[in-house]
């Protein structure tokens, strides 16, 4: 399972980045907006960070605007993938960038049908957004057993299942169960991952032993 950081907070993916587990980064319009900073700048820095696929959405609804941001944005650096908004327009604009070889990554799926349309518009990633339909009261991890399942029948399509609005370790540890093929999580859950309390307990006793028995290995 890959994993991408969701924040446009270039502070974090520096240090997350280090730990030499980050795939990719995802951002939105949202948290180009938190960052305070111009969306160009900050989708180059970050790209210069992380090799893996950057997203950058488009910010447009019409097709024509949304196929020229997605271009402007696409030519920043080799390793973008534009995002679109599962729409009639967005998909339409994902099958022409993905005609010209652009990867794209199609956000805001909350349905398997629509991650079917993505698929069938050539999308790099489809982005099932799992934490926004838990917050309605709808099974977010169904989505994506449903979308993973789907997929499976049909190997000609390259789309990869993104797991998205994550908010919890355990999202992405049912997510990996699952087979979705990326997790997007912001820096706060990626952290929490490495936690558990035995971990700490048992580090804190070994240490405690070794201490005693005077010894070094270097
Ligand atoms: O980047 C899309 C997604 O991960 C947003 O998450 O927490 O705003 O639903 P959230």
């Amino acid at each position: 399972m890959k994993f991408f950081i969701d924040t446009a907070e270039v502070a974090d993916i520096r240090e997350l980045a280090e730990t030499g587990l980050v795939d990719g980064v995802t951002t939105n319009p949202s948290l180009i907006a938190k960052s305070g900073r111009k969306i160009l700048d900050v989708i180059a820095e970050i790209c210069d960070i992380v090799p893996g696929p950057i997203s950058a959405e488009v910010a447009a609804t019409d097709f024509d605007t949304m196929l020229a941001e997605g271009r402007k944005l696409a030519k920043l650096r080799s390793n973008v993938a534009v995002k679109v908004p599962l729409t009639p327009a967005g998909l339409k604009t994902c099958k022409a960038l993905s005609d010209d070889g652009v990867k794209v990554n199609v956000t805001l799926c909350f349905s398997a049908n629509q991650a079917i349309l993505a698929a069938k518009a050539g999308a790099a990633f489809i982005s099932p957004f799992v934490g926004r339909l838990d917050d309605i009261g709808q099974d977010g991890m169904e989505l994506i057993a449903d979308i993973v399942a789907i997929y499976r029948e049909y190997p000609m399509w390259r789309t990869e299942v993104l797991a998205a609005s994550i908010r919890h370790p355990m999202h992405v540890t049912e997510a990996a169960r699952l087979g979705a093929h990326v997790a997007t999580m912001p820096p706060s859950v990626l952290r929490q991952m490495y936690k558990h309390p035995l971990t700490d307990k048992g580090l804190e006793a070994f240490m405690s032993d070794w201490a005693k028995t005077g010894q070094s290995i270097l």
